[in-house]
């Protein structure tokens, strides 16, 4: 079967390029996002068959439409579905499922803000239903959480042993929280009920795909960058992060998915930017004018963030590829396109002039 096909469905509409039989079936919540995306991506091109379900809340449908077009399925390649649906409501797929990946939620601190209640209802009954999904059929669990369980870290670069420093009451513990109940509920899956499953803790990750100014770091400062608005630095912009572009995030969640490795496993690149370096990259690559703008810290802002990469070396023979310039000089490259911009010089004349999310966040701060 080939092409696409539209039919209501209890949990929503359901888009379909269909493939073979017989081979490994991978269920990707939160696929039509920014890394889930590219997972997706690389998932079709080994041949596995994805389902992908996502709600579409932060997610792109133009990021999987190259995944439904007919020809995917055909010539080897894995096949794709999309289901649009919200995984917190239930998560419910016919057929075989060899491997669950679970990366279903709001990641940009203005979109979880946004959403708190959505955002730990995905963090608890989404992952719940995933790993139930997972138990039912005898699949791999894959668990995509984040740096920010370590909260405002202590030590430095941030190891897995390090238990964190969160605090729960602060506008941010709906993301951090939900994550860290998350990693719970999937150690309790495995101790009780022998659920195969892996916990990855992701760094910051860019590359194309990521919104124009979603209140992340990099597509705010290549927004503003790309048309001709001040850069928004939070704080002094000393504060700094570690940044992994996508390819190499999506190579080391594929390492662990392939790997018996429980763990949880930091998947992030351990060379460590300040904000402020960073904004003088973005400037300096896309010929921008732009001014840099300081604003105050938001809440509970971490001040430093890398991660010790050590167990993910050892454990999966996986390190990130990809030097900052480059990846930045690809992000940027997707984002003129997107907003109809050339890429090598914004400024007040950098044509097509778009609104960028000069307010959309924490640029300087909280990607997650
Ligand atoms: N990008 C990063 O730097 C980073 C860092 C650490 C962790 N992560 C984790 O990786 C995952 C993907 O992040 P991203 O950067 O691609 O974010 P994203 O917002 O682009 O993708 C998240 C996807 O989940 C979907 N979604 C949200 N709630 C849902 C629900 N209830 N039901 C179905 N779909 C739902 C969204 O529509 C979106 O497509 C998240 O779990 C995030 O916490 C990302």
């Amino acid at each position: 079967m080939t092409g696409e096909r539209h039919r209501a469905a209890v949990t929503g509409e359901r888009h379909r390029a269909a493939g073979t039989g017989g081979r490994r079936r991978v269920v990707v919540t939160g696929g039509a996002g920014f890394v889930g995306s590219h997972l997706c991506d690389a998932l079709v091109a080994r041949g596995d068959d994805v389902v992908c379900l996502d709600d579409l809340s932060s997610g792109n449908r133009a990021n999987v439409a190259h995944l439904l077009e007919p020809s995917v399925g055909a010539g080897g390649r894995g096949s794709f579905e999309l289901v649009v649906a919200d995984v917190s409501a239930g998560l419910a797929v016919d057929g075989p499922v060899d491997a669950v990946l679970h990366l279903a939620s709001p990641a940009s601190p203005p979109d979880y803000l946004r959403r708190p209640l959505q955002t730990l209802a995905v963090g608890s009954e989404g992952t719940r239903h995933a790993l139930e999904l997972a138990g039912g059929h005898g699949a791999r669990f894959l668990l995509a959480s984040t740096s920010e369980v370590y909260g405002d870290p202590g030590v430095h670069p941030q190891h897995e042993e390090y238990w964190g420093n969160v605090n729960p009451v602060g506008p941010r513990s709906v993301y951090d929280e939900a994550k860290r109940f998350a990693e719970a509920l999937t150690m309790a899956h495995a101790r009780t009920r022998g659920t195969d499953v892996a916990i990855a803790r992701i760094f910051n990750t860019y590359g194309p795909r990521l919104r124009p100014g979603d209140g992340r770091v990099v597509s705010n400062f290549l927004a503003q960058a790309l048309t001709g608005a001040p850069l928004t630095v939070y704080g002094d912009g000393s504060q700094t992060r570690s940044l992994c572009y996508v390819d190499d995030t999506v190579a080391g969640l594929l390492a662990l998915l392939g790997s018996a490795e429980r763990g949880p496993v930091n998947i992030g690149n351990p060379a460590e930017t300040s904000v402020a370096d960073l904004a003088r990259r973005v400037l300096a690559l896309t010929g921008s004018a732009s001014a840099i703008e300081h604003r105050p810290l938001p809440e509970d802002d971490p001040t430093r963030r890398c991660p010790d990469i050590g167990r993910a070396r050892a454990v999966l023979g996986w390190a990130p590829s990809v030097p900052l310039d480059e990846g930045l000089r690809r992000c940027a490259a997707w984002m003129a396109a997107e907003l109809g911009v050339p890429a090598g010089g914004g400024g007040p004349d950098g044509g097509g002039r778009v609104s960028a999310g000069g307010g959309g966040g924490p640029a300087g701060g909280g990607a997650p």
